[in-house]
């Protein structure tokens, strides 16, 4: 072994001979707890294992602190009243099942409403600066589908604080830290789950960590499509690994279009321009200067949404007495409406809409409020959107499905493994509302933090174990890419492909042919996957990195197309344009997809809904 070789990747130091060769081939670790991932809802279980006394560590691909927790720029949805003091958990329920068209795990939706003030409470005791209001309380503002301003908030960057909180608090706490190391595999004993088989991405070196329970929180699958708000780490491994590992994933035909990603220049299409603009009093227009959103209330929130431009503009003065702007819909009716204005013709010079708050708030207010936006779009795009309106469009931001877990545990159907996050899913149904992910993931990280520590000092004596088997199964997988003799295809041609396939194919505006289309291309891709070969060798290789990152993304991908083309009804983020309006048979259902028998392909099978107690439909008649 080169001296190079017997360095610790993390902290430079040489290894034992435990770590580097030795008695074990390979660097072993024994924790309660692994957090996989280490996004808001990573840190926070990973804090909330470690306070109940489990030894926890957190395993990230990325660097410490680089999450699409940072992209959700606008706050997190909190009933605290503190703006308006007549909101509370019911009506924040209520707008969250209704934003997710009743699709949503309803106690989820119940916990996440009446946790989430507390959870913002915390934060700030811990920390994070929020906006104030003239009182002095913590500020909230505006976001499509709440009833209510709700959303406490830094500026226009909630997430980046929230991150540098936790974060903060993690290292604070001692909570060790492995970062720049990708699992690739979650370790079983029976029906146990026992650990989790990583690399260090750097060297290339392989890691074995033991621990009775692992919380899968590696966020969304954003990278399977073209445009796109997520960046390089978000190709559904958590999906991954917990269907590998014998779980199953719910609502995964269900993906958020974001209304507002940049479409210029086209290095930055799909960076995501934070819904708190339209919040803040932006509008939407088209190329003639329309504001279109009128001509697209749908039935379903006709009752409270203004139809003329004076009713909407006399609701930012006076919110109780009007009704609400369409610019603040839930997004899967703006990110529709926009479609069809770009499909008509009335689209912009870069193909996208225009969003305009120049013309309606001051240069003042617009660099207080949304200062990062005044810099993302003066320094990447030479736009001054105090002076000249933002050409945006649609970007993929968001997938509604993941994981499904219990309610009040984030247990998924595998002993031992919880998932937390847009890896999960039940949570948001078929449309998450803005805002919503940022307290989800500081409800639900809490929650399975403690559940996975209690699960594990529970287990006593009795730890299920790591079979040596399984881990040079688990080795000979990960450098399989290097060994396809005389293979041709390369990595980056079929996420290329995949990309353009999801976007053109699983996009925004779904139909049956091209669905079956889509699923006919994932097989072709997934046959020349078999045939990727990677040069070189373990060492600082993306291209290998990906090819692993690939086996992820292909079996994701067939799962929302999979299911995309079973669900025959629009509804959320998911529109037929061969099924258009929502179906009431589908209404009562979930899609749920597992592997298959022959672990080569995903099958789907129909759920019903968790029955709603009588006391909790009550709420959606009279609030
Ligand atoms: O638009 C935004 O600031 C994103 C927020 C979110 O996805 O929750």
């Amino acid at each position: 072994m080169s001296e190079a070789n017997d360095r610790h990747p993390m902290t430079g130091n040489r290894m034992s001979s435990e770590e580097s060769g030795g008695t074990h081939r390979i660097e072993q670790h024994s924790y309660d707890v692994v957090v996989i991932g280490a996004g808001g809802a990573g840190l926070r279980a990973a804090i909330a294992a470690h306070d109940a006394g489990a030894r926890t560590a957190i395993v990230c691909k990325s660097l410490l602190g680089k999450a699409h927790t940072v992209m959700a720029e606008g706050g997190i949805a909190a009933s605290m009243g503190n703006v308006y003091p007549e909101d509370n958990w019911e009506v924040h329920f209520r707008d969250t099942m209704r934003g997710g068209k009743m699709l949503n795990n309803w106690r989820m939706a119940q916990l996440h409403a009446q946790e989430a003030p507390e959870r913002v409470m915390e934060l700030e005791d811990w920390g994070a600066l929020f906006d104030r209001t003239p009182d002095g309380l913590i500020s909230q503002r505006d976001f499509g589908g709440h009833r209510y301003a709700r959303l406490a908030h830094v500026g226009d960057r909630t997430g980046l604080e929230m991150i540098r909180t936790l974060q903060q608090r993690a290292v604070q706490l001692g909570i060790d830290v492995f970062m720049e190391c990708t699992v690739t595999e979650l370790l079983k004993d029976g029906d146990k789950v026992s650990g989790a088989f990583a690399y260090w991405r750097e060297t290339g070196r392989f890691v074995v960590f033991e621990a009775p329970s692992v919380i899968l929180a590696t966020g969304g699958i954003g990278k399977s499509f073209k445009v796109t708000s997520n960046s390089w780490e978000y190709t559904g491994d958590g999906h991954a690994l917990a269907m590998r590992a014998g779980a199953s994933l719910i609502n995964m035909e269900f993906v958020q279009f974001h209304p507002t990603g940049m479409v210029w220049p086209p290095s930055v299409k799909g960076l995501l321009v934070t819904e708190s603009v339209r919040g803040d009093g932006g509008v939407l227009k088209n190329s003639e200067g329309k504001r279109f959103m009128f001509d697209y209330i749908p039935d379903f929130f006709k009752a409270e949404t203004a139809d003329t431009i004076e009713e909407a503009d006399r609701w930012y003065d006076d919110k109780k007495n009007n009704r609400r702007p369409p610019e603040l819909l839930p997004r899967d009716e703006v990110a529709r409406a926009i479609n069809s204005e770009i499909k008509a013709g009335r689209g912009t010079p870069h193909g996208g809409i225009y969003l305009d708050i120049a013309s309606r708030r001051t240069p003042e207010f617009i660099r207080r409020r949304l200062p990062s936006m005044y810099h993302q779009f003066k320094e990447l795009a030479d736009v001054d959107i105090t002076k000249e309106p933002m050409e945006i469009g649609p970007t993929c931001h968001y997938v509604m499905g993941g994981v499904e877990v219990d309610a009040d545990t984030e247990l998924s159907a595998v002993e031992g493994l919880y998932a937390v996050g847009e890896c999960s899913g039940g949570m948001h149904g078929s449309n998450r509302l803005g805002g919503n992910s940022l307290s989800d993931l500081l409800v639900f990280g809490r929650r399975a933090g403690e559940s996975a520590a209690a699960y594990a000092s529970g287990l006593g004596g009795s730890r299920p174990s790591v079979a040596a088997d399984d881990v040079t199964a688990a080795e000979a997988a990960a450098v399989a890419p290097f060994e396809h003799e005389g293979g041709s295809e390369n990595p980056y041609t079929i996420q290329q492909d995949l990309q353009q396939t999801m976007n053109d194919l699983v996009g925004i505006i779904r139909t049956g042919p091209e669905l079956e289309e889509s699923l006919v291309a994932i097989e072709a891709l997934k046959e020349r996957a078999k045939n990727l070969v990677v040069e070189g060798h373990r060492q600082y290789n993306p291209g290998w990195h990906l090819a692993l990152d690939l086996r992820n993304m292909l079996i994701v991908s067939e799962s929302i197309a999979k299911a995309a083309l079973e669900r025959e009804e629009s509804r959320g983020g998911h529109t037929r344009d061969d099924f258009p309006g929502p179906d009431p048979v589908w209404g009562t259902k979930n899609l749920v997809v597992r592997l298959d028998a022959a672990a080569t392909g995903v099958e789907l099978a129909h759920q019903p809904l968790p029955v709603m107690p009588d006391e909790l439909k009550t709420y959606f008649e009279s609030k």
